[in-house]
């Protein structure tokens, strides 16, 4: 059997993208919650109703509804964030919020009565926004001392309750998406490398020292970074589109290297040489960076190709980060392409270059859906572009772990539909539960199971041995 035993099959949500409730039970805002058309426009200052991510899936309210049809599918993990505004609503309070730390407690408690392990990501793109505006997020190293508080706090709670822990969401797409992965106020536009890299700093020193801290506090917990994934090719075998990718590959890399190694790499030390970039670090952080995580996690959607031909960066639609479009590759309703073995190439890539176990916490298909009768009185949606998608990309984890890569689960993107991050639509849908909301506002919020929620279920009862080759 390809797939080990202990395999954690499941599904994955974050905090901002399901929760709804807002301003329920002494939440603060999160800078999410002033971001109504994701990445796609400016964020406003105020929520406003526009904002689907406001009511979300109202998961807040009907979670043990929800937990209890992925304990249906037979999930071993569900993955989901804490929202860091529940607990500190402002962000630099001193004191946590009961109500929120409650809501999680009873969250936890649901996933482990049908013995669904918890995974939980700290930091979801969903900072307090008085951290964004106050403090201009990460670019203050004043937030590594929030965010110490924070998960000291978290920590503390739900230390019996949750063993698997992800420090940031996605942590280097802060290159690309500055306000919703960093809480950075300044615009994109405005903000120099130097203030970027200086954030960036904060959250790997940040991300370390909730990794010393959390074993420290929960010996048996397993703490991991989370990276944006995305395997670059080159456009053409031209040397200089080699050493492109070499460099584009470099800028992504180096969060994880941080992460594993401990340490800056000897490129990044360059990179900041050639842009007159010059780190403030305090004499604690190189220690800190030591303290290396237990396991690597990430998102995979999509690969991209690169050039050093400025005529040919013709740049496909994509994930935050994006690319150059691969000739080769056929592309989803968004503009994603789709590429499975890129699953293949990036789990050997990651394993070859790190030696740490590794966990696919994201992956799926953002689709139009159309809800139809099941013949039985109910509703249902055929997706079998979704269960085609998921099967080829599960085959080509199943073939990496025949490469001998360690791989300890498999989280897809979205188990139940849920507002999207980059253009906060609730029409694209990666669910294999679907939920009767429009972006329009209208809608019952009633669940539907769709086909793809039987096909997973026989994949995890059967390990994987349902898979088609
Ligand atoms: C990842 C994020 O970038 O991709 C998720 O971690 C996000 O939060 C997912 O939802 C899919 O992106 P989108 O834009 O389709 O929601």
């Amino acid at each position: 059997m390809t797939f080990p035993k202990e395999f954690l099959w499941g599904g994955a949500v974050a905090a901002n993208q399901c929760e709804g409730a807002y301003n329920e039970d002494g939440k603060g805002l999160s800078i999410q919650d002033v971001m109504p058309h994701g990445i796609k426009t400016p964020h406003t200052d105020m929520p406003t109703e526009d904002n689907m991510k406001l009511i979300g899936i109202d998961f807040y309210h009907r979670y043990p509804e929800d937990i209890k049809l992925l304990a249906q599918m037979g999930f071993k993990t569900f993955r989901t964030s804490i929202a860091w505004s529940r607990i500190f609503p402002q962000g630099d309070d001193l004191e946590p919020n009961e109500k929120g730390l409650e809501f999680y407690d009873r969250l936890f408690d649901e996933c482990h009565k049908y013995g669904i392990e918890p995974l939980v990501t700290l930091s979801h793109y969903e900072t307090p926004l008085n951290l964004a505006k106050k403090y201009d997020g990460w670019v203050n190293r004043e937030l590594i001392a929030f965010y110490e508080r924070y998960v000291r706090t978290v920590f503390a709670r739900y230390k019996d309750k949750v063993k698997y822990w992800l420090t940031f969401n996605e942590i280097n797409s802060v290159l690309h998406e500055p306000f919703m992965s960093g809480g950075i106020d300044t615009p994109k536009d405005q903000l120099s490398k130097q203030d970027l890299y200086q954030a960036i700093h904060h959250e790997l020193v940040a991300s370390a020292l909730a990794t010393k801290i959390g074993h420290e506090m929960m010996p048996n917990a397993k703490i991991g970074c989370m990276v944006l994934s995305m395997p670059t090719y080159p456009l053409t075998p031209n040397p200089d589109d080699v050493i492109a990718v070499m460099k584009a590959d470099h800028l992504n890399y180096f969060f994880g290297d941080v992460h594993v190694r401990g340490a800056y790499p000897g490129y990044m030390k360059r990179y900041f040489k050639e842009n007159h970039i010059e780190l403030k670090m305090e004499k604690e952080d190189e220690q800190i960076l030591q303290n290396t995580v237990d396991f690597v996690s990430f998102s995979y959607y999509m690969s991209v190709c690169e050039t050093a031909d400025a005529t040919k960066k013709i740049k496909g639609e994509g994930n935050l980060m994006g690319g150059i479009a691969n000739p080769y590759l056929p592309a989803s309703d968004w503009g994603w392409q789709i590429d499975p073995q890129g699953i293949r190439y990036v789990l050997n890539m990651f394993w070859d270059r790190w030696q740490k176990p590794l966990f696919i916490v994201e992956n799926g298909l953002g689709a139009v859906d159309e809800l139809v009768d099941d013949g039985q009185g109910g509703k249902t949606v055929k997706d079998d572009y979704r269960i085609s998608y998921l099967n080829d990309h599960l085959v080509q984890v199943g073939e990496a772990i025949e490469d001998g890569v360690s791989v300890m689960g498999y989280t897809t993107w979205g188990c139940i539909d849920l507002v999207s991050a980059s253009t906060a639509e609730l029409k694209k849908r990666y669910g294999f539960i679907y939920v009767d909301r429009e972006d329009d506002g209208t809608g019952t919020l009633a669940r539907y199971k769709k086909k793809s929620f039987g096909w997973y279920k026989e994949i995890i009862a059967s390990n994987g041995d349902g898979l088609k080759k």
